[in-house]
């Protein structure tokens, strides 16, 4: 059977009867278990209670009383014997525990007075007189700023002398009646809870004082942060247990009604000053203001009656601090409180955006991967074979002089030469053909970084490429100006047509120049301006130049392994960065801002 614990139900019964239900000895102590108990176990942060068990022919001192899955063993040293059965006497060390309950309380109380401030906020944790320092830990950061604010709570609470009650509960009703628990509570055991006034119930099992007005004072000492929690640490002052109030005789007091109802009055606009959801300048007018509520006070003072115009004077003063720490700590740390002022203008935070170019990379692929093609990304950092000798351009070819290349001080390949920073995207014509193990179909999009040797106001020596490359069988021109004509399309608007100039490349033949109309003057050269017709600026000739294109050359399907009797192919490249521009309208007068990381310019697109 389980102890009986008393203490949960009434935590100022300091004597009872019990009946001894086992005893065992160890060489230290006695463990004795009784069939009921007033002696609180230690845990929830409250140390356990001592007293005395005494029977007919021997005295228990209890040190510690331990839970013990519900069968409580009260230790200590037992003089004389207890026998098996035995009714005793259960005498409870009442200034030990008190002590204890005032401190417990106080955590309650403080708990109380952070949630007045900080409605969400939720103590989690506490302790006082085990080891560390006496406190309570909540679950989120409470600035320093705000401790007048809580202090202030805490007194208020302390003043008004609010009822604490306790009630037994099961883990169902907890539920039902929505009763935050910082933890898991066990189903199976009958669970308590405390009431502090009217505020919202909480679990507890520790012993509560009656009121709370036989806790004081009550001081915050300091607030530790660590992870997003907080520890408020607090001291609680020593009062006699003779010296408080009775809870009973609360009521009962020598204050005149007037003196009474300025009590009320006070303890009502307390509650309604920290529920305001105002801002510090309004509260200031409110209460503080020449028509505010405190002057409003100080005219009830005059309708106390002398003797007791002292006291009246004392609440109003104190009135008058509540309002000036409470109203500061807010207009100290306003973005802390719970409360919005909807006037304030708004903040913006800053939100970023995709470079323009991998704005442009993207839509290029998905423009590509619609029609089927495969996004591939070659290296930038390449053997010469891929960027020039594969491309049918042999070492001492005059054509390479075109592609003004970096080279890379590295050894070179015996097989595929030197390492270049690539100068165009087509150094993934050979290499796809090689991952697809030289087996078309192919539809290639390969789009990265190229580099050359180039410095100027339309030029920077790193820009973007993407190349297209399609091998299959009977792949002809008509494919290719049918996919250019689909990109122009898909890419710049309806309309926009492409235009094949014939031209030259090593790797291409035959080969073209690739120009896509003017979507701002639909390819006509001319707009309309305030009914005058005049060139347009942006082409001038009613067409772009973009890049190159043609049908991959025999040669370039041979040293991708592909046989060119058996397959056709067409490819084309050019810049993202011009492509971009010309789909913008944009005639960017210095190209190199793309990449001057100038936010200015940059937040533009
Ligand atoms: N690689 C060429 C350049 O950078 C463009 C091109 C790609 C031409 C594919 C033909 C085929 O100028």
């Amino acid at each position: 059977m389980p102890t009986k614990l008393l203490y949960l139900h009434d935590s100022y019964q300091k004597t009872t009867t019990a009946k001894v239900t086992k005893v065992e000895q160890s060489s230290q102590q006695t463990i004795v278990y009784v069939d009921q108990t007033l002696f609180y176990p230690q845990g929830g942060g409250q140390p356990s209670d001592i007293g005395d068990i005494i029977g007919a022919n021997g005295t228990l001192k209890v040190s510690f009383v331990s839970y013990n899955g519900g069968n409580l063993q009260h230790k200590g040293k037992l003089v004389g014997h207890l026998q098996i059965g035995e009714v005793v006497t259960l005498n409870l060390d009442w200034e030990h525990r008190y002590q204890h309950m005032q401190w417990h309380t106080a955590g309650h109380i403080l708990d109380q007075a952070v949630k007045n401030v900080f409605p969400g906020i939720h103590g989690t944790n506490g302790e006082h007189g085990i080891s560390k320092k006496m406190h309570v830990e909540f679950d989120q950061p409470i600035p320093l700023g705000n401790l007048p604010a809580i202090q202030a709570q805490i007194e208020s609470i302390v003043a008004a002398n609010l009822p604490i009650s306790l009630e037994m509960v099961t883990k169902d009703e907890i539920i039902k009646r929505q009763i935050y628990a910082p933890f898991d509570l066990p189903a199976n055991k009958p669970l308590r809870i405390v009431t502090i006034g009217k505020y919202p119930s909480m679990p507890d099992g520790g012993t509560q004082l009656q009121a709370t007005s036989e806790s004081q004072p009550i001081t915050i000492t300091t607030t530790k942060a660590k992870n997003g929690h907080s520890s408020l640490y607090y001291e609680v002052g020593v009062i006699a247990p003779e010296t408080l109030p009775k809870v009973e005789s609360v009521t009962t007091n020598t204050d005149s009604e007037s003196l009474m109802v300025l009590r009320q009055h006070i303890a009502s606009i307390k509650e309604q000053l920290m529920a305001e959801k105002v801002t510090a300048f309004d509260l200031k007018t409110k209460y503080l203001g020449k028509k505010g509520l405190f002057n409003d006070f100080a005219k009830q003072i005059k309708a106390v009656p002398g003797p007791e115009r002292k006291t009246a004077g004392q609440l109003l003063n104190e009135l008058k601090n509540f309002f000036e720490t409470t109203i500061a700590s807010r207009s100290a740390a306003p973005a802390a409180q719970a409360w919005l002022d909807v006037t304030l203008p708004g903040i913006t935070p800053p939100v970023g955006h995709v470079h323009p170019v991998s704005q442009a990379m993207e839509e290029i692929t998905t423009i590509f991967e619609r029609i089927g093609f495969t996004r591939v990304r070659y290296p930038e950092v390449e053997w010469d074979w891929y960027a020039f000798g594969a491309l049918n351009m042999p070492s001492s070819h005059p054509a390479r002089d075109e592609w003004e290349t970096f080279f890379v001080d590295a050894a070179a390949s015996p097989q595929k030469g030197k390492m270049v920073l690539t100068p165009h995207t087509s150094n993934g014509q050979v290499r796809e053909m090689e991952r697809l193990d030289h087996k078309p179909p192919m539809r290639m999009i390969n789009i990265n970084r190229t580099y050359r040797r180039q410095q100027d106001a339309t030029h920077t020596q790193m820009f973007h490429q993407f190349e297209g490359l399609v091998v299959d069988k009977g792949i002809n021109i008509p494919h290719l100006k049918g996919t250019l004509d689909y990109f122009a399309q898909e890419f710049f608007g309806p309309g926009t047509k492409s235009r094949i100039r014939p031209f030259h490349f090593q790797f291409t033949e035959p080969s073209f120049e690739v120009d896509f109309s003017c979507h701002l003057c639909q390819g006509t050269g001319k707009i309309q301006v305030d009914g005058q017709e005049t060139k347009c600026k942006f082409c001038k000739s009613g067409w772009h130049e973009v890049g190159g294109a043609g049908m991959i050359h025999p040669n370039v399907l041979k040293a991708g392994g592909i046989d060119p009797e058996e397959y056709t192919g067409f490819a084309f490249g050019w810049g993202v960065e011009r492509t971009y521009s010309l789909k913008e309208g944009l005639q960017i007068d210095d190209i190199r801002l793309l990449y001057s990381g100038d936010l200015r310019f940059l937040r533009q697109f």
